[in-house]
């Protein structure tokens, strides 16, 4: 379905020129049904280049500029994550459609203004979950849906780095800026990815842990390096949680920029279920293997799976631009997802500073607006 008006193309503008901004950037310029009209960064030079490689009529550094020059249908918001709840909530009370990053917001209070705005707007909100469109995971979700482990009683999910801080410094160490460390930044999509598995299960208590042993001596650093902000590192770079989940249920799920273990991005979910188990290991972003464990004991019925191909924003952007296309279905995709996995990483943090288990009810949805 094409996401565009009958007379016209999309006029879609992308707020943000990082990694992600340019994940967004670099779908929508392959698709007939979209005019890229306005891009929004700091960064002078780059943004100047993808103007003149993609002829985008408005670029400017502030998102504030962006929504006020350029005439737009929908916009990515793709800034850091502190950014994410008023450029959101500017975009969609001027009409337009919005696909946030991840993570939606630092709070729930701010997912909930935002699904608020999404909804009393009549507009769609969808958060880039890009990871969810990956094969291996594809490949584990067909089979939990068709019934291949049984019920699944326990989950874990995990995403470790050695050494792979986002820029010491910068604003993802910032609390404010960035709502936290690993947990909320990896560990969400892990979150995502497992919920989405387990076929959305209600959680319904939360435990965390949050420990900062390397980034606060200097240390643990990633390649990237961004631009400083001046701030201390004043987030975990480990981060745990469990969670209990109606009818029984558990997650763990565990999160880290900086640990002294093996090098590489280590992401691994294994599902144990009532009548097999399945797994996807990968390292460094490569194939992963996923292997789904039959009930024979020795393990001779195991098998390894084939994985379709990998998505990621390119999925995305499809699918936000599927659902403009598709008026009925606006008020599914008013940003709920997101809010719902904000909710439970606010309470992980909760927790650990508590010290204490946090039951979700203590956490309930606020947003109180009518359609
Ligand atoms: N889905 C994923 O796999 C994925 C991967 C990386 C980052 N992200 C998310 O994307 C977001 C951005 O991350 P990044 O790594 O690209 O960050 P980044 O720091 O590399 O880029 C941020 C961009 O936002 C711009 N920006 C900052 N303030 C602005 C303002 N006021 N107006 C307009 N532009 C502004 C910067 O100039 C820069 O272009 C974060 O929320 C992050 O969590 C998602």
């Amino acid at each position: 379905m094409t996401a565009s008006p009958p007379d016209r193309p999309l006029r879609v503008g992308v707020i943000g020129l990082g990694w992600a901004g340019r994940s967004h950037l670099a779908r929508y310029v392959t698709r007939p049904d979209v005019e890229v009209v306005g891009l929004a960064g700091m960064e002078t030079a780059l943004r100047e280049e993808l103007a003149a490689e993609h002829g985008v009529p408005v670029a400017v550094d502030r998102w504030e500029d962006l929504l006020q020059q350029a005439e737009l249908d929908a916009v990515s918001v793709a800034v850091p994550t502190f950014l994410h709840a008023p450029a959101t909530i500017a975009a969609l009370d001027a009409g337009l459609h919005v696909l946030s990053e991840k993570p939606m917001a630092r709070t729930s209070a701010e997912a909930d203004a935002m699904v608020a705005a999404a909804r009393r707007n009549n507009r769609v909100l969808e958060v880039a979950f890009n990871h969810r469109y990956r094969g291996d995971i594809t490949a584990m979700r067909e089979q939990v849906s068709a019934g291949a482990v049984g019920r699944v009683y326990h989950a874990k999910a995990e995403w470790w780095r050695r050494s792979g801080i986002p820029s010491l410094g910068s604003w993802f160490t910032n609390k404010e800026m960035g709502g936290g460390g690993p947990l909320i930044d990896l560990g969400v999509h892990m979150l995502d990815a497992t919920l989405h598995m387990l076929g959305e299960p209600k959680v319904l208590t939360v435990s965390g842990v949050t420990h900062a042993e390397l980034g606060p001596r200097g240390l643990g650093g990633g390649p990237d390096e961004k631009q400083a902000a001046g701030s201390a590192f004043e987030v975990e770079d480990l981060g745990v949680m469990l969670l209990r989940l109606e009818g029984g249920g558990s997650v763990t799920l565990e999160a880290s920029w900086a640990t002294h273990r093996p090098s590489g991005d280590d992401m691994a979910i294994t599902l144990y279920g009532t009548d097999g188990g399945i797994e996807l290991r990968t390292i460094d972003y490569a194939p992963a293997v996923v292997t789904l464990f039959a009930t024979a004991p020795d393990g001779s019925e195991d098998v390894v799976l084939p994985v379709p191909e990998s998505l990621g924003h390119t999925a995305v952007v499809d699918k936000f631009l599927a659902v403009i296309g598709d008026p009925s279905s606006w008020a599914e995709h008013d940003g709920t997802i997101g809010a719902t996995r904000t909710r439970i990483l606010e309470a992980a943090y909760l927790s650990a500073e508590r010290g204490a288990e946090v039951t979700m009810s203590e956490l309930t949805e606020k947003v109180e607006v009518a359609r």
